[in-house]
């Protein structure tokens, strides 16, 4: 079994299995014609539950046909083009190949003595983020597993500078479109359940500012705390950026701690056009940054920055074995003290590579693409009679409902959606998403692959009219 134990005696079958790995993707990648078979879950849970995982198959050639059955063969491929749903992305060469590398030497980011050299990387690629944003000469940050974690922590340190230790006179502010991670961030820190105070939205899904500065007055007369604004700059659904400047505004006026979620739009930090669309960010106390959904990373990569470091001191423990105090004053960088992680992934290495190969513009040009993209989509779905679309995008993501002219019960127009979107991931033809708006069932495409074209839109388009056609018959013939 030794043999399998990666070491200097086993170099030639680390090299030889990889390869084998990565030929059996690089082959899948290549011929791969739809992001998804369309497989149910009534037909790949018996594959799975048949395996006997106390009876190994002793090799690899054999584990790896067995998973091109369980798992490479019916695979929802964000690669392609026609696989327009959620916030992932395509990844870019050089990260995997920082992913292959991160994995094999297996640095644990805690400490100096799991990393070394990786450690001074996450701290360079932290500075490097905080100098896009322009937080200022005493920032810092540290890489997290995503954008939930990222506003965890976020919060965790809004709530330790707040101004009370009252968990119950603690406050919120997000828009009503901000991402659920806010609201679970509030309950795991201790907060009431009414803690989170939802600010409604403009007609472009932006945070009415008029609307927030009446909450914060009307909490400060309460006597409650506003603990923190979250703005998010590209909410999920709708890629709107809320008024930063306004926004750090009341924040200054009230003493607030401004968070930035920018999971989303942190991409237009490497824009070489739209950049503005971010302005005020630097404004931020805390920005959450998601790598791995606007800089083409693989999952995980993702980062908490501050304002100023010492903020970050609220997750610091410290513990014999690991960081004691000491390595402060013999100056050993320790990325555990500002981290809410111990061990933790070289996810670091990843945007490393991507921008020591492709450099940030080349980042900034794939987004702004997509950017590009979703703005022709939306040209294509305003002039469309049979859909209706939402808020014309700031970043890549298009919100729209087909409305058959023949019928008017919005209910029937909203199952006509679900199955169109139903009917299409059973087909595998393209993937995408749906959501709520007002109520109503809505379909989106989030578009994040620079491979995408408008006539891909034009034909998933054609395609979600065909079945919520073929539904809408269905239900006439049903009902006569
Ligand atoms: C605006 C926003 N914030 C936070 C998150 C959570 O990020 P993650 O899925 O990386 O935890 C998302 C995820 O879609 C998001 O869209």
């Amino acid at each position: 079994m030794r043999s399998h134990l990666l070491n200097d005696t086993t170099a030639e079958h680390y090299r030889r299995s990889v390869t084998q790995g990565v030929e059996r993707v690089a082959a899948k990648l290549a011929t791969t014609d739809r992001p998804f078979t369309g497989i149910t879950v009534d037909a790949l849970a018996p594959r799975i539950d048949a395996i006997d995982l106390d009876r190994p198959l002793h090799d690899t050639t054999a584990v790896l046909d067995e998973l091109e059955d369980v798992y490479l063969r019916d695979a929802v491929y964000f690669h392609h083009p026609r696989y327009l749903a959620h916030l992932n992305c395509p990844v870019v060469i050089p990260a995997v190949l920082g992913e292959a590398v991160l994995s094999a030497v297996n640095s644990s980011l805690d400490t100096w003595d799991q990393s070394a050299g990786g450690t001074l990387i996450e701290r360079k690629l932290i500075d490097w983020t905080t100098g896009r944003i322009g937080l200022g000469p005493a920032a810092d940050g540290v890489f997290t597993s995503g954008g939930t974690q990222s506003n965890l922590q976020a919060l965790l340190l809004a709530r330790e500078e707040a101004k009370t230790d009252d968990l119950t006179r603690l406050r919120v502010f997000a828009s009503e479109v901000s991402h659920f991670s806010v609201q679970k961030s509030a309950k795991l820190l201790g907060l009431g359940p009414d803690a989170v105070v939802p600010i409604p939205v403009d007609h472009d899904k932006r945070m009415q500012t008029v609307a927030l500065a009446h909450e914060l007055a009307r909490a400060a007369e309460a006597g409650l705390v506003p603990m923190a604004v979250v703005a998010t700059a590209g909410t999920t659904d709708f890629g709107s950026i809320d008024p930063l400047p306004e926004i750090a505004r009341l924040c200054e006026q009230y003493g607030t701690w401004m968070h930035v979620d920018a999971a989303y739009g942190c991409g237009l930090l490497a824009s070489l056009k739209h950049r503005d669309r971010i302005d005020g960010i630097e404004r931020a106390d805390s920005v959450t940054v998601d790598y791995h959904k606007s800089f083409f990373q693989p999952v995980s990569s993702s980062a908490l920055l501050v304002r100023d470091a010492v903020t970050l001191r609220h997750a610091t423990y410290h513990a014999e074995y690991l960081n004691p105090r000491r390595m402060v004053t013999e100056r050993i960088p320790n990325q555990v003290d500002k981290s809410l992680q111990t061990t933790r992934r070289f996810d670091a290495l990843k945007l490393w590579m991507t921008l020591r190969v492709m450099g940030a513009d080349g980042i900034g040009r794939l987004f702004d693409e997509v950017c590009e993209l979703a703005a022709e989509g939306w040209k294509l779905l305003a002039a469309d009679p049979r859909f209706d679309v939402v808020v014309e995008p700031s970043l890549s993501t298009l919100v729209f409902r087909y409305i058959p002219a023949a019928v008017t019960d919005p209910a029937e127009i909203d199952r006509a959606n679900l199955y169109a979107r139903k009917a299409l991931f059973a087909s595998g033809d393209a993937v995408v998403a749906g959501t709520k708006v007002a109520g109503r069932h809505y379909l989106k495409f989030t578009l994040l692959n620079p491979k995408t074209t408008t006539a891909d839109i034009t034909a998933v388009l054609d395609l979600i009219a065909g079945h919520a056609e073929q539904y809408l018959g269905e239900s006439l013939d049903r009902a006569s």
